[in-house]
């Protein structure tokens, strides 16, 4: 993949407000929660350059598309909504209204000259790892350029991108994202991570940590930390001495008000001991570890270039589950890589079947243009990819649903995060990541409460309180 760069945008050192203060901005994001958290820094640079985020499109003078790259369907995403953006700024432009079109994100780091060719009503493409450059961009086009910005910056843009202040993370809600590491040097051979998001960058403790505290701060309660190979992260500990995410966990749990920890995605070939002791030692790190294996053939995880067996992963899972006996475990599955026989299909759904998932993500392979798996031959017909998904999903929904059911009659700790379906009633989350349904008051959002599981449904479970309010 190509690595454009028209124009070579300085950092913006100091504040960008040039009088016109009253200009609103809609984010649409697209792909993973490394664009979501992305959003959030976006949205918080560009109100220091007078935008306010907004959740309607008609008013908005800059849509901003957070583009995901990860499989075909994404991507095609964007280019349709592209397409309606166009004749909406065209309406706009006879109202005698602006409206600026940005792209970000994977695709625009991937495609970042092709998006400019296909879609000439776009008016910025800025690339992942320069969004601190992103007013400055804005600025450019209002000039009158079209301005393309996917250069791996040299300067490291968290230094660069505000963090909002107190009031505006408590209307975020009480949990939230954290990047903590960014980039994959992997090279799983299906995968374009490590194309659009470059290689892999820890950011280092010192920075984590104030943002953490900022977030606490705020009212957060939650962090997840994130990375696209988050337990490949390492920094330095006080001493000078090396760290890796365990050593990172210990640090963080220590920040009072913060009650709970987790972290995504994890690659099997990095989940070193000093994690698993995190897992065993630390109550503030949630008992749910999100560990994709993609596949149950050796021949098949070899062709990926995961640099694992299947055993090895089933003996990783079982360390981790004497570490902390109720874990639950999530993953991502993808059916018919190329060359993948009915057999060693089997072994993938054996390998389901020995690992008992609460939850999981599964796929039919997408042939990424640019990846060694788009070269090989011998490529799965569609067909054949949707029946080994229809039967993958239909063994994890009622592994999910087995784990959903036994929690049935069990009292846990609720993280009340926000208001339910039903007026009186709040939408927690359990420490493993379910949503659930109880009655409590909008004053309770951000505590924890004791409750007691009563059921299953769809999409979440319902509870009652376990003890007498005080
Ligand atoms: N870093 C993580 C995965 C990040 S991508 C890991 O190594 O596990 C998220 C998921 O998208 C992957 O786990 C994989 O299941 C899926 N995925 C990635 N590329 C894909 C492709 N070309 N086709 C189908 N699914 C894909
Ligand atoms: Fe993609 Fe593999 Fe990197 Fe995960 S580890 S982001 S699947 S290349
Ligand atoms: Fe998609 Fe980029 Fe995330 S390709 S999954 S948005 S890292």
């Amino acid at each position: 993949m190509t690595q454009d760069s028209a124009l070579l945008l300085q950092a913006p050192e100091t504040d960008l407000r040039d009088g016109s203060n009253n200009r609103k901005v809609f984010i649409k994001t697209y792909g993973c929660q490394m664009n979501v958290y992305d959003s959030t820094r976006m949205s918080d640079a560009l109100a220091r350059d007078g935008y306010e985020p907004t959740e309607d499109m008609e008013e908005a003078d800059l849509v901003l598309l957070n583009t995901c790259h990860i499989r075909e369907k994404a991507a095609e995403k964007v280019y349709s909504a592209l397409g309606r953006l166009r004749e909406m700024k065209k309406r706009k432009a006879a109202d005698g209204r602006e409206m600026m079109i940005g792209v970000a994100g994977c695709v625009a780091q991937a495609e970042g000259e092709e998006i400019l060719r296909r879609a000439p009503a776009v008016d910025v493409v800025i690339g992942p790892q320069t969004y601190h450059r992103l007013p400055e961009a804005l600025r450019r086009a209002r000039e009158g350029h079209r301005v393309i910005d996917t250069e791996y910056a040299i300067e490291d843009k968290f230094e660069h991108l505000p963090i909002a202040e107190a009031p505006k993370i408590r209307a975020r809600g009480v949990t939230s994202f954290l990047t903590v590491q960014e980039g994959c040097d992997k090279f799983c051979t299906f995968c374009v991570v490590p194309y659009t998001r470059g290689s892999e960058v820890s950011r280092p403790v010192s920075q984590i940590v104030e943002e953490a505290m900022k977030l606490v701060d705020g009212g957060v309660r939650e962090i997840t930390l994130l990375g696209q190979n988050v337990n490949a992260w390492h920094g330095m500990g006080p001493k000078g001495e090396e760290w890796s995410l365990g050593d990172l966990l210990y640090r963080l749990a220590e920040i009072p008000g913060l009650a709970r920890l987790r972290y995504t995605t994890s690659h099997p070939r990095d989940m070193d001991d000093r994690l698993i002791e995190a897992h065993r030692d630390l109550r503030t790190l949630m008992p749910y570890l999100h560990l994709p294996v993609q596949a149950g053939s050796d021949r098949i995880l070899k062709a990926m270039n995961r640099r694992h067996t299947a055993a090895e992963y089933l003996s990783l899972i079982e360390r981790i589950r004497k570490a902390r006996p109720d874990i639950a475990l999530s993953g991502d599955f993808i059916t018919g890589f190329p060359g993948e026989t009915d057999r060693e299909f089997e072994d993938t759904l054996k390998l389901v079947e020995e690992v008992r998932y609460a939850q999981a993500f599964s796929f039919k392979y997408s042939t990424r243009p640019g990846t060694p798996g788009a070269e090989l031959k011998d490529q799965v017909p569609e067909n054949i990819k949707a029946e080994r998904l229809e039967r993958l999903q239909a063994l994890l929904l009622k592994q999910t649903q087995e784990f959903n059911d036994a929690c049935v009659g069990k009292e846990i700790d609720l993280l009340l995060e926000k208001p339910g379906r039903m007026p009186g009633q709040l939408i927690g989350r359990s420490p493993w990541l379910q949503s659930v349904n109880v009655d409590a008051k909008a004053s309770q959002i951000g505590d924890i409460i004791k409750v007691r599981i009563t059921g299953t449904g769809t999409n979440s479970l319902f509870a009652e309180r376990a003890e007498a309010e005080v």
